[in-house]
């Protein structure tokens, strides 16, 4: 699957379990569901910041800017969500929390839908967009499975990873890279 097209779903997917919540009356099925989201979070700026952020950079050097911010989008949407798990569904904080975090990660994927994205989808084939989509998508699922502790390093080169985080890392490397295909971008 495109890498865009994949992170384009988990944006709309994300939205709609955050919508979910809002509306789910049951405290103990809100609580599960806030916990779902935030590994779904989790996992997404992980990939993001795993590999596709890194070709951007890159090809970008002359204007970082659109990367600064959503680098700096992914930090408060990862507060913001950390925040919301630690709250109980009953508080009476949650419902302003949970709308702090819808409006921070509807900004992240509207910067990266009318920014980021079209920059590298002119910067890459369709061939490698499979690539990295194939990448993402393995990625993904490792760890919505397994997570890696808060806190750990993102780097895929990373040495002394936590334990925990041992299925994730190697899920981290990518394909592509493991057979020695080194991506060649056109220029984001
Ligand atoms: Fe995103």
């Amino acid at each position: 699957m495109d890498a865009l097209d994949l992170l384009e779903q988990q944006h709309l997917e994300v939205s709609a379990l955050m919508a979910r919540i809002a509306a789910e009356p049951s405290p103990g099925l809100r609580t599960a569901m806030v916990a779902q989201l935030s590994r779904m979070i989790d996992a997404h700026v992980r990939i993001e910041e795993t590999y596709l952020y890194p070709v951007c950079a890159e090809r970008m050097a002359g204007d970082r800017k659109p990367l600064h911010d959503a680098y700096e989008k992914h930090g408060l949407a990862r507060f913001a969500a950390d925040n919301l798990l630690r709250t109980r569904v009953t508080d009476v904080r949650f419902e302003a929390r949970l709308r702090l975090l819808r409006d921070i990660f509807a900004h992240h994927a509207d910067e990266e839908e009318d920014i980021l994205f079209p920059k590298a989808k002119r910067g890459l084939t369709d061939e490698q967009l499979d690539v990295i989509g194939s990448d993402l998508e393995r990625a993904y699922e490792v760890l919505l499975r397994v997570g890696v502790p808060a806190g750990a390093p993102l780097a895929r080169s990373q040495r002394g990873w936590p334990r925990r985080g041992a299925h994730a890392v190697r899920a981290l490397r990518p394909v592509s890279r493991r057979r020695g295909e080194a991506l060649r971008v056109r220029g984001c």
